[in-house]
């Protein structure tokens, strides 16, 4: 069984030991706007939930020269809305993570319609089951080359009619948002075999 220290491993295939293993990630498809208006989509899957009150998601972003237009603009304005990818979008979703200059729209570009937000500036996608409009609450900066830690502050959701349940809150097992494993491999709900676990049976001392 290979065992080793992550020292010994190139920087590569440290990243590869962390997104081959850490599956399947929930991706986080996120539109910012910068001053003149240009509406950027991006995904990010290093993505995930860390507090309800206030709700607060993570995506962390990898620095590189030029840096990310996300975060660029998620440092001027501190505004972004977060996206989860319904399953008929994977090859939109895959494909905006391509290389655009910042001037170019990711949305305009793939065709994808965009609504007004209720409480930031950049707008949110319209095929999109669940958007969560965020303000930064902070940036945690880490490694090297740095990883910008963006916790988001969700101040306002949107949930589709169609994924909704009775009391407005998404039904993941209707809206089966499309989840990246490895480097350029997905699960999207098609594939998935669901299994319902009954409730824990804690013995009466530790109640
Ligand atoms: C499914 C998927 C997930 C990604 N996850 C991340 C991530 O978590 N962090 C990151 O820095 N880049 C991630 N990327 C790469 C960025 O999407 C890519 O660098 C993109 O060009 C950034 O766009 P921007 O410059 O418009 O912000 C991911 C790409 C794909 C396709």
């Amino acid at each position: 069984m290979p065992s080793f220290a992550p020292a010994q491993l190139s920087h590569k295939d440290r990243y590869h030991l962390l997104i081959n293993a850490i599956v399947p990630r929930p991706i986080a498809w996120i539109t910012t706007r910068d001053a003149a208006g240009t509406v950027n989509l991006a995904p990010f899957s290093f993505f995930n939930g860390v507090c309800a009150q206030p709700p607060i998601v993570s995506v962390s972003i990898i620095d590189r020269v030029p840096p990310k237009d996300t975060l660029v603009n998620l440092r001027a304005n501190g505004e972004a809305v977060v996206h989860l990818v319904p399953m008929g979008e994977l090859e939109r979703m895959h494909a905006s993570g391509g290389e655009y200059a910042h001037a170019v729209s990711e949305a305009e570009v793939l065709g994808l319609a965009l609504l007004p937000s209720v409480r930031v500036a950049p707008p949110r996608l319209a095929i999109a089951d669940v958007a969560f409009e965020c303000r930064l609450h902070r940036i945690v900066e880490v490694g090297q080359p740095v990883a910008s830690l963006c916790l988001l502050e969700v101040v306002h959701a949107h949930v589709a009619e169609w994924i909704a349940t009775e009391d407005g809150l998404p039904d993941p097992l209707r809206m089966r948002a499309v989840a990246r494993l490895g480097a350029r491999n997905y699960l999207t709900g098609d594939g998935w075999k669901i299994r319902a676990m009954p409730a824990q049976d804690v013995p009466p001392k530790l109640r």
